[in-house]
């Protein structure tokens, strides 16, 4: 079982871990979201900004949390697709760099497989093949988990990810950024069933709808209608602001949990994972938990802390690669989008000699 020090910077999180396996050693998570708060949004060069200033303090935190020396690190890994290049590429040089001097190998990680993998640090026992139902800021994808580095993606968003809805919706009632858990706080309050609002259903071609694809960017224009139909809405009709948030988050659930078990069903899988940091909504939560006991399937959300962008779960797709004797190529680069199915082009199935001994190093374990 292999341990890993894993660098994630993919995004506004920058974040580093040492895993063993499926156990956490340590995850050192420093947020960004105030830094972005102001402009709305995440700025992609204030993020790199950022990643560089805290990396290696970073680096030095998980070090010491974890209790380990050099030594017992077996690999070193950094999150390498898909994300905003610069920030990725502060990760990596870093991870890369790291490699190199300790003479580790390099295991350059798919962000979405990693937000697979956080299901397997809070339930060890975990073994696919099951459904992933991972919604985050960037990505709604309905993930076929077959194996390690084996994925078929069966249903994503044709538009908006869930967490953007969340976002640009909050935007539309001034919430401020990030939306989902700012929305989610208001929906507790609010009346699901205040203004009905569309589903989001993708047409085919022939006739029909797809199963298992969603859209979201109706919904969000629905919502934008919705609110210049009303009247201003002044501080004292919070709830009106609490009927449209919990409206809108029961749509979004509905149309989740709709996908999600017509594809578990229809695959036969049993399990749903879910990943992501819409995985934190407690409208999702519900609406899915209750459908799959309906159908007799199990549902596992990962603990919040693993549910929003973190290291230790791409430590624990590292360490699970690394096992399989998976190394990348310590000249892989950075790529902005990389569909899930195509993870295996990030490692060599054999370590790589030629390359180490460039480095004046040798294949080290
Ligand atoms: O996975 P994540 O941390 O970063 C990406 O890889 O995108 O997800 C961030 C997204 C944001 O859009 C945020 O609004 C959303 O997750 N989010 C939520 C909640 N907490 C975070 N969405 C709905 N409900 C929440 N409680
Ligand atoms: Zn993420």
């Amino acid at each position: 079982m292999s341990t890993v020090l894993a660098i994630e910077t993919s995004c506004d999180e920058t974040s580093v871990a040492v895993v063993r396996g499926r156990q956490v050693l340590s995850n050192v998570v420093s947020s960004q979201v105030a830094v972005h708060q102001p402009y709305g949004g995440v700025v992609p060069e204030v993020a790199s900004r950022h990643h560089v200033e805290i990396v290696n303090w970073a680096i030095a935190q998980a070090m010491q949390q974890a209790d380990l020396s050099w030594d017992d690190i077996d690999g070193v890994a950094a999150t390498v697709a898909p994300g905003l290049v610069g920030a990725l590429l502060v990760g990596m040089t870093a991870g890369k760099t790291l490699a190199i001097l300790h003479q580790k190998p390099f295991l350059g990680v798919h962000h979405l497989e990693g937000h697979i993998y956080a299901s397997y640090l809070s339930e060890p026992s975990l073994q696919p093949p099951f459904l992933c139902l991972l919604v985050s800021g960037g990505h709604t994808s309905l993930i076929h988990v077959k194996d390690c580095g084996n994925y078929e993606t069966l249903g994503q968003t044709r538009d908006d990810a869930a967490g953007e809805a969340f976002d640009k919706v909050a935007r539309l009632l001034n919430l401020g950024y990030p939306g989902g858990p700012v929305i989610d706080r208001l929906a507790q309050t609010g009346n699901a069933a205040a203004f009905p609002l569309p589903e989001g259903k993708v047409s085919l071609p022939q006739g029909g709808y797809h199963p298992y694809d969603s859209s979201f960017s109706g919904l969000k224009t629905a919502v934008l209608r919705l609110t210049q139909s009303l009247p201003p809405i002044k501080a004292t009709e919070a709830d009106v602001v609490a009927d449209i948030a919990a409206s809108f988050q029961a749509a979004v659930a509905r149309a989740l949990t709709k996908r999600t078990i017509a594809c578990a069903l229809d695959y036969g899988l049993t399990t749903i994972a879910v990943g992501g940091g819409v995985a934190a909504n407690s409208g999702l939560r519900d609406h899915l938990q209750a459908a799959a006991a309906e159908q007799g399937l199990r549902v596992l959300f990962p603990p919040l802390k693993f549910c929003t962008d973190n290291a230790a779960m791409i430590a624990c797709a590292a360490a699970d690669h690394l096992d399989q004797g998976h190394q990348s190529p310590i000249t892989l680069g950075v790529q902005s989008r990389m569909p899930i199915s195509d993870v295996m082009q990030l490692y060599l199935p054999q370590p790589e000699p030629v390359l180490l001994a460039a480095h004046g190093l040798s294949a080290a374990g």
